[in-house]
């Protein structure tokens, strides 16, 4: 079941995708070679609490940490620990927050230092494929014409979709109904409706597409160990453009 949301909502949603947003922009100005994941995750988790909304991921499902910091080959679900961050990593980090009853999501991957050009472009391309998709984030269009262009855009430079996490619906709770996957799903058939919110998130792969989970039960890598960027925003579909509800950049 698809949650509508009212323009009460919305305003509460903008604010938790404030305080995602401002976690986000403080991480990319903190983060340095030699910094520990665990150091980060500190940061935001102090951030978020300090703008009285709360880390959703802690606990969610058992998650033991405030948010999801991804290393090179991890995918998503990255657990922060004392893995220290090196010269030419690219890192997502992914935030969750919940204020006043309603959640924020929104991730981006930071180049540090020297990246490799190939893998810059990776990151730069899966921030293209969300702005692609959601080119179609408009009454009357399917969710799976959201998944058809980005999936598009990736392939057409050769890197591979993940398809085995999706996007999803986000308000109350963080995972809501649809999902919103990547990849063309002829599933995917519902039609979008102004007061819709979700979380459009591509998980781009360098290599090959498939995946691994390794066995702390959450961290996701790619099986041929090559690098992987994640982009995302939770959106708030109108009968206009959308929303976006955790980034203040203009739509490209
Ligand atoms: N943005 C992630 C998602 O949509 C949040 C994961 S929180 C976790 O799946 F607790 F499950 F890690
Ligand atoms: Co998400």
């Amino acid at each position: 079941m698809i949650n509508i949301k009212s323009a009460q909502d919305i305003e509460k949603m903008k604010a938790a995708g404030k305080v995602v947003e401002d976690t986000l922009l403080l991480l990319g100005k903190s983060i340095r070679v030699g910094m520990t994941t665990e150091e980060l995750n500190r940061i935001a988790e102090d951030y978020i609490r300090s703008q009285g909304a709360y880390p959703t991921c802690l606990h969610y499902n058992g998650y033991p940490k405030a948010i999801c910091i991804s290393v090179n080959e991890v995918v998503v679900h990255g657990i922060p620990g004392p893995r220290k961050i090196q010269d030419g990593d690219i890192v997502s980090c992914d935030v969750c927050a919940t204020l006043n009853g309603f959640v924020g999501d929104a991730t981006r991957t930071f180049c540090v230092g020297n990246v490799p050009e190939e893998v810059r472009k990776l990151v730069e391309v899966t921030k293209e494929c969300f702005f692609e998709g959601i080119k179609y984030a408009r009454p009357g269009y399917r969710v799976s014409d959201i998944s058809k262009a980005i999936q598009t855009h990736a392939e057409s430079h050769g890197y591979g979709v993940v398809r085995e996490l999706t996007g999803h619906g986000v308000g109350r709770q963080l995972h809501e109904d649809p999902e919103v996957p990547n990849f063309y799903s002829p599933h995917a058939r519902q039609r979008l409706q102004a007061g819709m919110t979700i979380a459009v998130e591509p998980m781009i792969t360098m290599g090959k597409r498939e995946i691994w989970q390794l066995d702390d039960g959450w961290t996701i890598t790619t099986r041929d160990g090559k690098p992987a960027a994640h982009y995302e925003n939770t959106i708030a579909i109108t009968d206009d453009a959308p929303i976006l509800l955790t980034c203040s950049e203009e739509i490209g």
